[in-house]
């Protein structure tokens, strides 16, 4: 358990216990190997307890020019910026964003999360903020039946987006799919170049404004639930 939650390796963990700084609910523990039950125990390090979690959820301000994958030799990745304490949880990537975009970005150790925000059934709507290289003044095209290529150069029929601000170059929008460049391809189709884009939203979890770029932080049960469909 302390070894999950990434108290150290389990050869740190041995020296702890020999060293008599674990307690399981008060009790010093002589060895490691102790098996304990993680919801109902107290277990201990130098007095401070260690919560067993059983799945860890970030959510990422993701900057321009990092890769939305946990691994990739040829250039930096988002896991480059989540901080050692976290690094050694085996991480998923609830809807990717491009390199070149950037904003909100949920990172978990929850395979069912993963399924509940990206699955093409649950109809989860991830909100952008867009501005594009010309003013548009066109986006109601954005509304039309529209098709496209995914990423195996398929071609599938857009679900209608929803249109929520339009401002010279600006526009809000909400998709409830997340394939290949969607955005980018929805604009590229009614004419229009995407200069920048940021993912503000998912479901009804907004980015917080405090989370500078590059910034993690921890979801709690309460994030988590904004997170996904009843
Ligand atoms: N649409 C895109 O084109 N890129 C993203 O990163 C996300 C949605």
């Amino acid at each position: 358990m302390l070894s999950n939650m990434q108290v150290g390796t389990r050869k740190d963990i041995k020296t702890l216990a020999k060293q008599k700084r674990i307690t399981v609910n008060d009790k010093l523990v002589q060895s490691a190997a102790t098996h304990i039950d993680p919801k109902h125990d107290v277990v201990k390090v130098d007095g401070n307890q260690v919560e067993y979690l059983e799945n860890i959820t970030l959510m990422m301000h993701k900057p321009r020019g990092f890769l939305s994958s946990t691994k990739d030799p040829s250039g930096p990745t988002v896991m480059d910026l989540v901080p050692d304490d976290l690094a050694l949880f085996d991480f998923s990537i609830a809807g990717r964003l491009d390199k070149d975009a950037t904003g909100l970005l949920i990172l978990t150790t929850d395979g069912k999360l993963v399924h509940d925000v990206i699955s093409p059934n649950k109809d989860v709507y991830k909100t952008y903020d867009v501005i594009t290289e010309k003013p548009v003044d066109n986006a109601d095209a954005l509304l039309k039946p529209m098709q496209l290529y995914d990423a195996h150069d398929r071609l599938y029929d857009v679900k209608t987006p929803q249109l929520i601000e339009v401002e010279g170059h600006f526009v809000r929008l909400a998709i409830c799919e997340g394939k290949f460049h969607q955005v980018k391809r929805m604009f590229e189709a009614i004419g229009h170049k995407v200069k920048t884009l940021k993912r503000i939203k998912i479901h009804n979890l907004e980015l917080d404004p405090k989370l500078a770029e590059g910034e993690v932080k921890v979801l709690n049960d309460d994030d988590i639930a904004l997170l996904v469909k009843k």
